[in-house]
């Protein structure tokens, strides 16, 4: 292959002297968001998915200008929890595009998520237990319900991510229709959704199709149960490419594979039940890069290892999931070396790369970190009491601070009052 993949936006398309300015301005580490392309990213979804209803999984990236730039392409957003249903909403999501998915939610939440379903009715709650359905009960909850079920098939790229045979998520298939026949007696009951799993490639696209054919299946029996629909979401997890030449998913093939694994679905009434996505690194993977300073060179036993500002508290998926994220050294061209990239936290676990081949670094150099967009920022901790780096979004030519970086005075805030003494225990 030649390497040219037009449907990722590769390291390489980011101007370097731009991405230089920026770490001058702002300082390393430092994520770095084009919002044009999480536009187009959305555009490509709702090219491929004309007739679905398309959810943003807001976990993959939950910035207040993301959120935006997905609200405006017409997406609607998929919430993870309270904070996120909170995040939607500021961000201008109106209550009928908000979808709450209640992963066991801890009942501040479910509080929470009623009280704002009590001035926007439209808003809809995933279940994934027949009890959160008592327990949106006891609240007065009487709205829109969609039933999370266990399809019993996974996918995706690493087992950590796999969900759909995981058994903390949803309500086994096989008892699915009759909580949802329960569902319905107490609700508005508008669907039935799985998720297989992040970061689905070409080759798990079988898992991803038996999926959505046992969905139709559940579907199909619901409906025959006389049970109406709206939809049948099935879920998110399309991949992007990390590897440089990877070939990109095929969304149109995606789309029409699913299309026919779910089959017609009718309602009691003769409507046509939507087919619904929910897709969140998709949307965003490619539209990130995160920028860290070398400060350190050294020959160690076996290896040079570059030790950069960022690490495993900056970018959390090499040390979780093996993920391989391209890195290139964009402050000089020339000799190239395999490199270890390590960041500074106290873990033998805080390493980006092994043995990269980068142009060889020397102290002062930026490296960029691509396809940093998903599961990036959102990931990041304060471990080794390090705060969390600032975010530039660009747009239209023009860069602006997204969110600014914690300060090291930040740290200590919830441990004490504004007069700086410990706080009071109650
Ligand atoms: N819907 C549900 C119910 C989900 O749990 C998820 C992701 C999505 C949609 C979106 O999946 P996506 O399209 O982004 O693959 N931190 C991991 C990924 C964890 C995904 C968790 N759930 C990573 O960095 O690879």
């Amino acid at each position: 292959s030649s390497g040219k993949n037009p449907e990722a936006r590769r390291l390489s398309e980011w101007t370097r002297p731009e991405l230089l300015a920026l770490s001058e301005t702002y300082g390393s580490p430092l994520y770095v968001m084009d919002l044009d392309r999480v536009a187009e990213n959305c555009q490509r979804l709702l090219a491929a998915f004309p007739a679905a209803d398309i959810r943003y999984a807001v976990k993959a990236h939950t910035g207040r200008a993301v959120l935006e730039t997905v609200r405006e392409a017409g997406l609607d957003a998929e919430c993870a929890s309270a904070g996120e249903v909170l995040r939607s909403t500021e961000a201008g999501f109106d209550g009928d595009r908000i979808h709450y998915t209640a992963v066991n939610p801890p009942a501040e939440d479910l509080d929470y998520v009623v009280d704002v379903w009590v001035d926007n009715p439209e808003l809809t709650v995933t279940v994934g237990s027949a009890d959160t359905l008592d327990r949106l009960s006891e609240r007065g909850f009487d709205g829109r319900v969609c039933l999370r079920v266990n399809p019993g098939v996974g996918a995706g790229h690493h087992k950590k991510v796999q969900t759909g045979a995981a058994a903390k998520f949803g309500v086994p298939i096989e008892r699915a229709a009759d909580v949802a026949r329960a569902a319905a007696a107490r609700f508005e009951f508008v669907g039935i959704h799985a998720h297989a799993g992040s970061g689905i490639s070409g080759d798990d696209l079988s898992n991803h199709r038996e999926l959505v054919r046992r969905m139709g299946e559940l579907a199909r029996k619901i409906a025959d149960a006389g049970i109406a629909l709206e939809y049948v979401d099935v879920g998110g997890g399309f991949g992007v490419p990390y590897v440089e030449d990877e070939p990109p998913l095929d969304l149109n093939a995606v789309a029409a594979a699913t299309r026919k694994a779910l089959g017609t679905v009718e309602t009691p009434t003769g409507d046509a039940v939507q087919l619904a996505i929910e897709p969140g690194r998709y949307v965003v993977a490619d539209a990130g890069v995160l920028l860290t300073r070398v400060n350190t060179v050294k020959q160690a036993r076996d290896t040079l290892v570059a030790g950069t500002d960022a690490g495993m508290t900056t970018l959390l998926r090499p040390a979780m999931y093996d993920a391989y994220h391209p890195i290139e050294n964009i402050s000089r061209d020339g000799t190239v070396t395999p490199v270890t990239v390590a960041g500074p936290i106290c873990e033998t676990a805080d390493v980006l790369c092994e043995d990269r081949p980068v142009a060889t670094p020397e102290r002062g150099d930026i490296f960029a970190i691509g396809i940093a967009g998903a599961y990036g920022y959102e990931m990041a901790s304060t471990y080794n009491s390090r705060p969390r780096p600032a975010e530039v979004v660009h747009s239209d030519g023009e860069y602006r601070l997204g969110r600014r970086a914690e300060q090291l005075s930040e740290l200590t805030t919830l441990e004490t009052d504004s007069s700086g003494r410990a706080v009071q225990t109650l």
